[in-house]
């Protein structure tokens, strides 16, 4: 029996499909290049390699776009049909059609017992990982790939992978110097590892350190960019870097040059766009067109019943472009789906996506109080619908410019200060923080 790059045992008996399958790996692994035509290329040697079709449902299954349902469920289809294949490779399959079919929590169980079985199922792992960021398993981030490494050895292929996803899930779980101590050593092993760049850029986020955070996306970019399907995320990180240094000109800059350079499809590139322009809306920076174009990108998406994070963001978009159709339109739908839904997605709107995206539509509408209400009502429990610290802090954010425009001044002095506390070297905090100040007429220590 052949094995994979990583030493499980794998449904083939050829070489040749064997190795495009493990090329496809690392770039999984990596976020690199295009899995999907790797493993096509592994499918095109041998049709009935059921690894490879539970890969590749499962790539395509993590996408959070429902445009990729029926592919994923080709892919599930055609893996089952080839008649190979033990209990792992029935469980990947079975999780790709959890993730798609928005059964999230299920799906997240089941790559977890996968990881738990065979801990060197990297795809596993990272599979459980991934599904962990969805639905906002902080303590499982860390704690999975944890699991993976006591299978590995230093020097082991894919152990630094694992480093990386450890990184990210200490760093989302407030263990700053682990986070940078197992990030550090994967980017040592792999400078190409945008997760494990990544999850390092999360701590100097998080800590609002600009004099390192800055050019330890910057300076590495040259190893971890090309190529990388993942690419505008760091990106995207090295513009919020820039809003706390107080450069939004710079954050401008690398919006369209690198987080959304051209009309893409991308679900997750649109987030981090919406995510951005709004950052820079809230701070009344003028965004010409910006919002017109990913709002007409992110029109196919909004309300389609998958993903409430998604959705907000598209609320998000909608208002920028100053569409109140739209924002109606995804407003009603997750409604719809709140009241009447089933499953884990419903389950997100109503709680954490809805009230959201009614506080966003709030803020639009001048009314700051109901704004701030309802953020402050979810924003302790928002990471169940998903997202990072980084991304959720849209959320401060928001309530925040709109505890300043609503005349709330207890209000915006705790968040301004709350703000402050986490980036003490931050401009941009501290600028805020001065804002919030002058309503009163008097300076919040910084
Ligand atoms: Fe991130």
């Amino acid at each position: 029996m052949l094995h994979d790059r990583y030493g499980n045992a794998v449904f083939t008996h050829s070489q040749a499909a064997l190795d495009r399958f493990n090329a496809a790996l690392e770039l999984v692994r990596l976020y690199r290049g295009d899995p999907i035509a790797a493993l096509d290329e592994a499918l095109g040697e041998d049709p009935g390699f059921v690894n490879a079709w539970a890969v590749r449902a499962g790539v395509l299954a993590q996408q959070t776009d429902k445009a990729y349902c029926e592919e994923v469920e080709r892919s599930v289809r055609a893996g089952a049909a080839a008649g190979r294949g033990a209990e792992r490779e029935c469980a990947l399959l079975a999780a790709a059609l959890d993730f798609s079919e928005g059964r999230l929590h299920d799906g997240v169980a089941r790559c977890t017992r996968i990881a738990q079985a065979h801990p060197r199922d990297v795809f596993a792992v990272q599979s459980a990982h991934l599904g962990c960021f969805f639905t906002g398993r902080q303590s499982d981030l860390r704690d999975g790939p944890l699991q993976a490494l006591r299978a590995f050895r230093r020097g082991d292929d894919g152990y630094g992978a694992l480093l990386g996803m450890a990184a990210f899930g200490f760093e989302e779980c407030g263990d700053y110097a682990r986070a940078e101590a197992y990030g550090s050593e994967a980017v040592e092993i792999d400078g190409r590892d945008g997760w494990a760049v990544h999850a390092v850029a999360h701590v100097h986020e998080m800590r609002g350190d600009l004099d390192r955070g800055v050019p330890w996306l910057r300076d590495s970019a040259d190893a971890w960019a090309p190529e990388s399907g993942f690419a505008y995320h760091n990106w995207w990180h090295l513009a919020l870097l820039h809003l706390d240094g107080g450069e939004p000109a710079a954050a401008l800059r690398l919006y369209d040059e690198k987080v959304r350079p051209a009309q893409s499809d991308v679900v997750m590139e649109w987030i981090d766009a919406a995510a951005l322009l709004w950052r820079l809306h809230l701070d009344g920076i003028d965004l010409a067109d910006r919002w017109a174009r990913l709002a007409d990108a992110m029109s196919r998406a909004a309300g389609d019943g998958y993903y409430a994070f998604n959705d907000l963001h598209c609320v998000m978009a909608f208002i920028g472009a100053g569409r109140p159709a739209e924002v109606a339109q995804t407003l009603d739908a997750m409604r719809n789906l709140a009241s009447t839904g089933e499953g884990d997605n419903a389950a997100m709107t109503r709680a954490i996506g809805l009230p959201l995206a009614e506080a966003f539509a709030a803020f639009d509408a001048g009314r700051y109080r109901d704004c701030v209400e309802a953020i402050a009502a979810v924003r302790g429990i928002a990471q169940r619908f998903g997202g990072s610290h980084a991304q959720r802090d849209i959320l401060n954010l928001t309530a925040l410019h709109a505890a300043i425009r609503g005349g709330m001044k207890e209000t915006a002095e705790a968040f301004a200060a709350e703000r402050v506390a986490h980036k003490p070297a931050s401009p941009w905090a501290k600028r805020l923080s001065g804002e919030v100040a002058a309503m009163r007429g008097t300076r919040i220590a910084a």
